[in-house]
């Protein structure tokens, strides 16, 4: 079987983005792919913003073997299960989520992986997780009208010289009223205010408007 590294730890195989499973023989519900005894968990794109991004051609992803992690809206875990695989049990993902519901279903996930910390807490409060360390990566996906403004009020608080933010923008949370395309151009603009954009992909047609950026200070 062909297997290729197109990120660290994020595989090709057939045609398929795979990452490779941390504990084996646990899954969601995704397809597994065994190769000489390396079992491989499909990351589908219409899924997952971060493997739509991928799928649609980001040039840098920021997410490595250890790397430390605030995720921004981690809801049950799913994407960030895939982040865990990537990052190995020497890297961290504090995982923030303002549903009860939400959280319950991350515990369990946090439980089986060792390398997820759940925070149930307010992405718009970086304060009420002041106690979080510095990370390499913040990622955020959060359905919020004022998704650009919290990804910078948490880089201010939580991001390490020299890391990275992703931001997966739904342009119908932040207007439902206006075209996605100028909502994605401003979100653009407000970034670059304080960021260095290194990507920017709409994600159609996995995620319809939908846009992912891929940024660091400047
Ligand atoms: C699109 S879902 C996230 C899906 C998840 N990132 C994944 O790919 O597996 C958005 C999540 O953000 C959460 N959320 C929205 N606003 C939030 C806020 N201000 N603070 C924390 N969580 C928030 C919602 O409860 C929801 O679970």
């Amino acid at each position: 079987m062909k297997v290729k590294e197109i990120f660290e730890g994020v595989f090709l195989i057939g045609g398929q983005l795979t990452t490779k499973n941390l504990i084996s023989g646990r899954s969601y519900s995704e397809k597994i792919i065994n190769d000489g005894g390396r079992e491989y968990r499909v990351w589908n794109p219409e899924k997952s913003k971060a493997a739509a991004a991928i799928t649609r051609g980001i040039k840098n992803f920021p997410i490595k073997k250890g790397s430390k992690i605030l995720y921004l809206g981690i809801a049950q875990g799913q994407t960030a299960s895939y982040f865990s695989d990537i990052i190995g049990n020497d890297g961290i993902i504090y995982g923030v989520e303002f549903s009860s519901r939400a959280v319950s279903d991350l515990v369990r996930a946090c439980e089986q992986r060792g390398n997820i910390v759940p925070i149930k807490a307010d992405a718009r409060k970086p304060e009420d997780y002041s106690w979080v360390e510095k990370v390499d990566v913040i990622y955020e996906d959060v359905a919020d009208s004022e998704q650009v403004a919290i990804l910078l009020r948490n880089v201010e608080a939580f991001l390490k010289k020299g890391g990275y933010a992703m931001i997966g923008i739904k342009a119908r949370s932040i207007d439902v009223t206006k075209d996605p395309a100028k909502i994605f151009q401003e979100s653009l603009a407000a970034i670059k205010t304080r960021m260095e954009v290194l990507d920017y992909v709409t994600l159609g047609p996995y995620e319809v408007d939908h846009a992912f950026i891929v940024c660091r200070p400047m």
